[in-house]
C-alpha cells in the first residue's frame, strides 16, 4: 500500500520518463530474428519487457547488458541468430503480465521448426488469444488453447508450413496485426492486415528499418492495412528508444492539475499512432508545446506543460471515439481523472477493448472515480463523464493494473486528503521508478 497527499508544490523543471514498452519489447524480439548483433539504449527496463527478454533468452538468443563507457547509458546487445536461428526451449515459456510478449511470440513460434507451449500470470491466462489463433490458423498454423478456453496456455505445433493470408482483423490491435505480420515472416507469400483503425506501427517501422519487405497504407475511406513480402534477410542494427507517452501521460497529466506547474519531459516518442492524448488534451485546451522534434523514424520530442484548467473542445463536449482510440488505448484511464476535473463532459467511445486490458479499464475506472466524488457512468464500449467535480482521496483497488495505479495516484496529487493505492508494485511492468520519480518532481 502507498498513500499520496495532495500536491503542495508546483510541477517544474524536466523529467525523462522511461523508455518505451512497445519498441523495447519488439528491439529484443526482431533483433533475436536478425543476423548479427542489436544494439539497443533507452531500453525499458520494466517487469513486461523482461519476460520478453527470459523468453528469447531461453530460445537460445544470447542478450546482455552493459554500460556505455563513454556516458555511463546503459546498453543492451543481442546476439541475434537469424530467422531460423532460435532453438527450442526447455519448459514453457513464461510471458508473466505481458500482453505483446505473448501475442507478438505466438506469431514467431508458430514459423518454427519446433513444438512449443506459452503462458504467463493469472491476469494473461484470462486474456483473449482467440483473436489471434484465428489468423494463425488461416495462415496453416497450429496454436491451440490448452484449456479449450481461448486463452493461455498456448500449445503451439512446430515444422507447419505457413502461407500468407489477407486478414481483416475486426479490431485495431497491434498486438493482433503485429503476430501475423511476425508469422508472415516465415510465409510462402504476401501477408496483408487490414484494419479498422491504424494501430500503433511500430512493428512495421522497425522491421522495415531492420531490412524486411513492409509497408503501411492507408486507403482514401481510411482503412489501414500492413503488407508484408517475406524472404528479406534481418540485419541487426543500432536502436535508440523513445520516452514512453504512455508513460509521459502520468506526468502531462499531473502537470496540467497541479496549479503553477510548469514541466518539460524529455524525449518522448510521438509517433501519431501513439500520440491522440495529446490531441484530446490541446482540444481541451491544454498548453503542451512540442519542442526539439527529431522527425527521425520513430518521431520524439521534449513535451513542455503548464498547468492549465481544462475545458470541453466543442461547447463543453469532448468525445473521443474511433480511429483516435487506438492512438491513446492505454491513457484512457488518465484521461478520465482528467476529464472528471475539467470543465467537460468527456464521452468515449468504440474503445471495448477496455475490458480485455491488464484489468477491465471501464469497471476498474469507473469504481476507483466514483470512490474519488467523479461522475462517470459505464457504457457498453466506454465511459461518460461529466466534469466540473473536485476529487477527494480514496482508497484505490488497482487490480493489479499498472496504469490503474499510475493514474490515480496522479489523481490523489490533485484531489483533497489522502489517497491509498492498495498495490503500488504493479507498476513494475511499465515503470519501476514511477512513485520515486513522482515523489521528487512533486
Ligand atoms: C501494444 C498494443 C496495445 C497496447 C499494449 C501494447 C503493443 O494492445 O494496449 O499496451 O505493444 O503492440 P492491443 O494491440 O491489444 O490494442
Amino acid at each position: 500500500m502507498i498513500t499520496i497527499e495532495p500536491a503542495r508544490h508546483p510541477l517544474t523543471g524536466s523529467i525523462q520518463v522511461p523508455g518505451d514498452k512497445s519498441i523495447s519489447h519488439r528491439s529484443i524480439m526482431f533483433g533475436a530474428l536478425a543476423e548479427g548483433r542489436t544494439e539497443i539504449t533507452g531500453f525499458l527496463s520494466s517487469a513486461d519487457c523482461l519476460s520478453t527478454i527470459d523468453c528469447f533468452r531461453a530460445m537460445g538468443i544470447r542478450i546482455e547488458q552493459s554500460t556505455r563507457p563513454f556516458d555511463g547509458e546503459p546498453v543492451i546487445t543481442v546476439r541475434g541468430k537469424g530467422l531460423h536461428g532460435l532453438t527450442e526451449p526447455e519448459s514453457t515459456l513464461y510471458t508473466g503480465n505481458s500482453g505483446t510478449t505473448t501475442r507478438l511470440m505466438t506469431g514467431i513460434l508458430a514459423g518454427q521448426p519446433f513444438d512449443s507451449r506459452i503462458t504467463g500470470d493469472a491476469s494473461i491466462e484470462t486474456r483473449p488469444m482467440a483473436r489471434i489463433i484465428t489468423p494463425l490458423t488461416q495462415m496453416g498454423a497450429e496454436v491451440v488453447s490448452v484449456r479449450g478456453n481461448g486463452c493461455t496456455p498456448l500449445a503451439v505445433k512446430g515444422g507447419k508450413k505457413l502461407h500468407g493470408i489477407s486478414y481483416h482483423s475486426p479490431i485495431a490491435s497491434a498486438q493482433v496485426k503485429s503476430c501475423i505480420l511476425l508469422a508472415g515472416l516465415y510465409a510462402d507469400q504476401d501477408t496483408v492486415v487490414y484494419e479498422p483503425a491504424l494501430s500503433r506501427n511500430h512493428t512495421e517501422l522497425m522491421l522495415r528499418s531492420f531490412g524486411a519487405d513492409i509497408r503501411n497504407e492507408t486507403d482514401v475511406y481510411g482503412a489501414a492495412s500492413a503488407i508484408l513480402h517475406p524472404g528479406a534477410t534481418l540485419q541487426g542494427m543500432k536502436v535508440d528508444v523513445p520516452g514512453d507517452i504512455s508513460s509521459a501521460a502520468y506526468f502531462i497529466a499531473a502537470a496540467l492539475m497541479v496549479p503553477d506547474s510548469a514541466l518539460t519531459i524529455r524525449n518522448v516518442g510521438i509517433n501519431p499512432t501513439r500520440a491522440g492524448i495529446l490531441a484530446v488534451l490541446q482540444q481541451m485546451g491544454a498548453e503542451i508545446e512540442l519542442q526539439n522534434v527529431d522527425d527521425t523514424s520513430d518521431p520524439r520530442a521534449d513535451l513542455f506543460v503548464r498547468h492549465t484548467r481544462l475545458g470541453g473542445g466543442n461547447q463543453g463536449r469532448v468525445e473521443i471515439s474511433g480511429r483516435m482510440i487506438p492512438t491513446l488505448i492505454d491513457e484512457l484511464p488518465m484521461l478520465a481523472v482528467l476529464g472528471a476535473v475539467s470543465d467537460c463532459e468527456m464521452i468515449v467511445r468504440d474503445a471495448a477493448e477496455l475490458k480485455v486490458k491488464e484489468s477491465d479499464r471501464i469497471a476498474v475506472v469507473c469504481e476507483n472515480l466514483r470512490a474519488m466524488g467523479g461522475d462517470i457512468t459505464p457504457t457498453e464500449d466506454g465511459f461518460v463523464i461529466r466534469g466540473g467535480r473536485a476529487l477527494h482521496g480514496a482508497n484505490i483497488r488497482t487490480h493489479g493494473d499498472h496504469r490503474i495505479a499510475m493514474s490515480f495516484a496522479v489523481a490523489g496529487l490533485a484531489a483533497q486528503g489522502t489517497t491509498c493505492i492498495d498495490d503500488e508494485t504493479c507498476v513494475s511492468i511499465s515503470y519501476p521508478e514511477f512513485f520515486r520519480s513522482l515523489m521528487q518532481i512533486s
